[in-house]
């Protein structure tokens, strides 16, 4: 008869489609062992409450609508680093001895931390802090996380993304338009890149790859010099303008995100090519679909290995997938940089196979 435990489970960082399939997986795995599952509330800012703010997670609740739907049923947060929080009025104070209050208080024996590279790497100091036993699972739109093939959420982004783009080029046809989608994809041109080839795209601006307006503007020149009076065109959020920065909105409070190279580059292009350009933002939608059946898998099979790893008592390690398997890895290993676009990988090399311009040339 295996020991009973009692575990806690947070969503950390922007939500994306999966998560509550993530807790609908550990929350059935854990109560056929016989365990209590605890649903942290908005991450690392649940633990840091006192009384924590968590409530039991019972598996009947699961078998409905919410395994299905976008978003997490807990709640996240992406700004509130415990080591470093900010105060309406005065420095960031440190309140990560809340957070490891917060779980023993909650008489954990482990936690499932859902995050991507940034939120798993503050979840591995505060583990490392106060001894927590931590097994992480990797989410991110941006697919951005090193060592797994893929986290959980990208691939309903890169079908949103898609989508957008067969709605956009019935329309970019119709009225022989330019039409730019900007996608998400902070530091990591995953999103716009796939999405690009999948959906038709003409060209495809991504940060790895440095592009000149130049070579744009020529591959709409001889798309229209075809015959061909419409085309599609897919940037990236973190692609720089053409001095090399990066275009940021500020939002109150002081926070800024990534948008608004899409309008600059619409701007470019309408001076330069004559053409009738429209630009689409495409933005959050990319993170709150519904997730798709690849999605739901990778969130299962992610879900149940982390809860098998507690049952092992391997802890510090992150769930991945790599050549058809589901694995571990140090999370060290998995936070050490940024997963970004081979440019000299097959998907890059298929893009320009296609001809699609990818701005360098
Ligand atoms: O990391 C996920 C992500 O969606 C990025 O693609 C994007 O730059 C960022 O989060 C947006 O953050 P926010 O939800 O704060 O606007």
């Amino acid at each position: 008869m295996t020991e009973s435990k009692r575990i806690g489970i947070l969503t950390s960082g922007g939500d994306c489609a999966g998560l509550n399939t993530v807790l609908r997986a550990v929350v059935h795995d854990a109560a056929g062992r016989g365990w209590t599952v605890m649903g942290i509330e908005h991450g690392t800012q649940g633990l840091m409450e006192s009384p924590p703010r968590a409530t039991r997670l019972d598996p009947s609740e699961f078998d409905g609508t919410i395994m299905r739907r976008g978003g997490t049923m807990l709640g996240s947060s992406n700004y509130g680093n415990p080591f470093a929080y900010p105060q309406l009025d005065g420095p960031d104070l440190d309140r990560s001895g809340e957070v490891i209050a917060g779980y023993k208080a909650l008489g954990l024996d482990a936690l499932i931390g859902i995050g991507g590279d940034g939120s798993i790497a503050i979840l591995n100091k505060l583990a490392e802090k106060g001894g927590l036993n931590l097994v992480c699972i990797p989410k991110t739109i941006d697919n951005d996380v090193s060592s797994t093939e893929v986290s959980i959420g990208y691939d309903t982004a890169v079908e949103v993304a898609t989508d957008a783009l067969d709605m956009l080029q019935p329309t970019a046809a119709s009225h022989d338009r330019v039409i730019i989608l900007e996608v998400m994809g902070r530091d990591a041109g995953h999103i716009a890149l796939v999405a690009g080839i999948a959906g038709g795209a003409d060209v495809i601006l991504i940060p790895e790859i440095p592009y000149r307006i130049a070579n744009i503007v020529k591959k709409i020149r001889s798309i229209q010099a075809s015959g061909r009076r419409f085309a599609l065109v897919v940037v990236a959020e973190a692609v720089p303008n053409e001095a090399g920065n990066k275009i940021v909105q500020k939002y109150a409070g002081g926070r800024s995100a990534y948008g608004g190279i899409g309008h600059l580059l619409g701007d470019r292009l309408a001076e330069t090519t004559r053409a009738e350009v429209r630009v689409t933002v495409l933005g959050h939608v990319q993170r709150g679909a519904a997730p798709d059946a690849r999605d739901r898998l990778m969130a299962s099979i992610f879900g149940v290995h982390a809860v098998e790893l507690i049952a092992q008592g391997k802890f510090g390690r992150m769930v991945a997938w790599q050549n058809r398997q589901v694995v571990d890895i140090p999370i060290e290993e998995a936070v050490a940089a940024p997963a970004l676009v081979d440019i000299d990988g097959p998907v890059v090399r298929t893009a320009r196979q296609l001809g699609i311009c990818l701005g360098d040339e």
